[in-house]
């Protein structure tokens, strides 16, 4: 028996990195998984269709930060799965960005930044929670970053988006408690996506080491590490935690 059988989940940015992990994770507790992401899903689809049938996850293109494309998204979601219980708050800018001074920091993508990583959080919460409003019953997990409580220099747009994200989690927690709607964020130290790793192989090799030692657990942190604990929030284990933030960095916040 899985933890989440009959549940169906949404994991955006779930095509590649951190994103993809949390929806094998998912598929493998019984959850239905709708992956919805700019890039191209089939592999991640491919993998949990093999492992868990036709019908165990849809890939569905979604840009987190229109509001008609999560609109269309949530749609084809109810479409294909007739309920939504889960929401992954995972797509990001993250893996492409690099640390610029904030002298250079240019506002177009400032505002990029804002637009994927906070308005795409609260575009799908506001489309998804009619959907888990009807039921009664809703798992939201927003994923920040161990980043927001340290700062790191280069990395405004991104620290802010993510702060944000940790301060949607607290209000959000605080309106949706009467639906049964539970909201907590998920927050990693760094960790070696399979993006990161490709995209700021400079970055992490500068990053790695300082970041390993200031870890209570002192070893690199991957993508599995944080399986464990999504599924934990998604699960009816943590039916009475909403609001929180849960650390999963070896113990380095
Ligand atoms: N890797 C780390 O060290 C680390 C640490 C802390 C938090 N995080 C967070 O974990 C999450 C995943 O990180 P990752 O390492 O896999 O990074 P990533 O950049 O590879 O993953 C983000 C995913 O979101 C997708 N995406 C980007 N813009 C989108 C949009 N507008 N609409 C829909 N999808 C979009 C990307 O295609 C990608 O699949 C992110 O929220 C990131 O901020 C990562």
């Amino acid at each position: 028996m899985g933890q989440l059988n009959d549940r169906v989940a949404i994991v955006t940015g779930g095509a590649r990195g951190i994103g993809r992990h949390y929806a094998l994770g998912l598929a493998a507790e019984g959850a239905g998984v709708a992956v919805g992401d700019t890039a191209d899903s089939t592999a991640t689809v491919d993998e949990i269709v093999k492992q868990h049938g036709p019908k165990s996850c849809i890939g569905i293109e979604l840009d987190v930060s229109e509001e008609a494309s999560v609109q269309a998204f949530v749609a084809r979601v109810i479409k294909a799965f007739g309920r939504i219980d889960i929401l992954v708050n995972n797509a990001a800018l993250c893996a492409v960005l690099h640390p610029i001074p904030t002298m250079d920091l240019e506002v177009d993508v400032w505002d990029r930044v804002m637009a994927v990583n906070a308005r795409g959080p609260f575009l799908m919460t506001k489309h998804v929670v009619p959907h888990m409003k009807e039921r009664g019953y809703g798992k939201i997990i927003n994923i920040s970053t161990g980043m927001t409580q340290r700062g790191v220099p280069g990395m405004l747009h991104y620290v802010a988006s993510k702060g944000a994200v940790l301060s949607m989690t607290r209000c959000l927690s605080r309106e949706m408690g009467q639906y049964g709607i539970r909201v907590n964020t998920l927050a990693p130290g760094l960790t070696l996506s399979d993006t990161v790793l490709a995209m700021q192989p400079e970055f992490v090799e500068t990053v790695r080491i300082p970041n390993r030692k200031a870890r209570a657990i002192q070893r690199d942190e991957l993508p599995e590490d944080l399986v464990g604990t999504l599924i934990f929030l998604a699960s009816a284990a943590s039916d009475f935690i909403t609001g929180q933030t849960i650390f999963v960095d070896g113990g380095s916040v």
